[in-house]
């Protein structure tokens, strides 16, 4: 894949970032989400690359999602597979709250797992972790193993996790082993790539969340030295059966490692800031006006780099219309 598709795709993911945040704060989740993916869809015409989603947020007929098997980008070479969310954290958006981002990762054709769009349980972590982990072990162990490799005490160590029904055994857990815990009121990925990134305050992720959240989070992280570990979690006989049909056929007892979320290291993850988070800074608007942030990696090289843009939104009316 050619460098220049870095910028590129950053560009994808300011124009659903600057399409979405027109309704932070207003309690509209469906129509930020929309604007963030029909921004996002135009945006990828001009892309010079040959991609299909293998893994997002929607099956063909929940337009207007981009449908997993929909075609992007004006042509190839290259021929690439995409992990999308358009708008990661509707509800954030929505409550205008913390940590909504724009997102998209590319890899060569057949590299990102091809799943539904179903739950998967995840632990993530950063550089030093990376080894430490089981996803089939125990908490306390999986707690013990990164406060030693990130040189903490379990009293010092944060727990990033969905603030979830569900996870609430696991809190408690945590609770008890005196590690502190940042409940998550959306937002996983987010709280994945933190893990990778000490100033965030994040040493590793826990819980579940979707699983094209789970893939996006793999490519960041593979760029980043860092790990996560997957489990997808069928909830019916209809999901085992669409996992069948995309090649995996054991889904509930199979342990995703980095090399079955994102093969090789040609991928690149690009993200924009939505609303504000601890690596993001959220879009900005004034007037005519408004500037975005960004980050983007290639697993091949490991650059990791910071876009801040400036838009002049008279010259890309499309964009700032709600
Ligand atoms: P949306 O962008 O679809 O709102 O997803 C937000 C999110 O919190 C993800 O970050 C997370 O993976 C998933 O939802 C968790 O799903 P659920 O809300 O059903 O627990």
């Amino acid at each position: 894949m050619e460098r220049s598709l870095s910028l590129e795709l950053v560009r994808v993911t300011e124009a659903a970032a600057l399409s979405s945040a027109r309704w932070m704060g207003l309690g509209k989740k469906n129509e930020a989400d929309e604007a963030a993916t029909s921004a996002m869809r135009s945006e990828f015409e001009n892309v010079p690359m040959d991609g299909e989603v293998v893994i997002g947020e929607g099956e063909m007929d929940e337009a207007p999602m981009l449908y997993i098997g929909e075609k992007l980008g004006r042509g190839g070479p290259p021929y690439v597979d995409v992990a999308v969310d358009p708008l990661e954290g509707t509800n954030i958006v929505a409550n205008g709250t913390w940590n909504a981002i724009a997102v998209i990762a590319i890899a060569d054709k057949g590299n990102l797992l091809h799943a539904p769009d179903m739950y998967m349980e995840k632990i993530a972590v950063g550089p030093k972790a990376v080894g430490k982990i089981d996803i089939n072990a125990p908490v306390a162990d999986n707690l013990k193993a990164v406060a030693a490799a990130n040189g903490k005490d379990i009293e010092d160590l944060v727990v990033a996790t969905l603030d979830r029904e569900r996870h609430q055994k696991m809190i408690q857990e945590i609770r008890e082993m005196g590690a502190r815990i940042r409940l998550l009121p959306d937002g996983d990925v987010a709280g994945a790539i933190n893990s990778a990134f000490p100033d965030t305050g994040v040493d590793i992720l826990l819980g579940s969340g979707g699983a094209p959240e789970g893939v996006l989070a793999a490519v960041a992280l593979k760029c980043l030295g860092g790990e996560i570990q997957g489990k997808l979690l069928p909830q019916n006989e209809e999901e085992i059966a669409r996992c069948n049909q995309m090649g995996i056929h054991h889904p509930a007892e199979q342990t995703l490692f980095m090399n079955d979320l994102v093969k090789g290291d040609d991928a690149i993850f690009a993200a924009t800031g939505v609303t504000d988070g601890e690596l993001l800074r959220g879009v900005r608007f004034q007037g005519t006006r408004a500037t975005t942030q960004s980050v983007v990696m290639r697993g091949k090289t490991g650059t990791v780099r910071f876009i801040d843009g400036n838009h002049r939104l008279e010259k890309k009316p499309r964009l700032s219309a709600k």
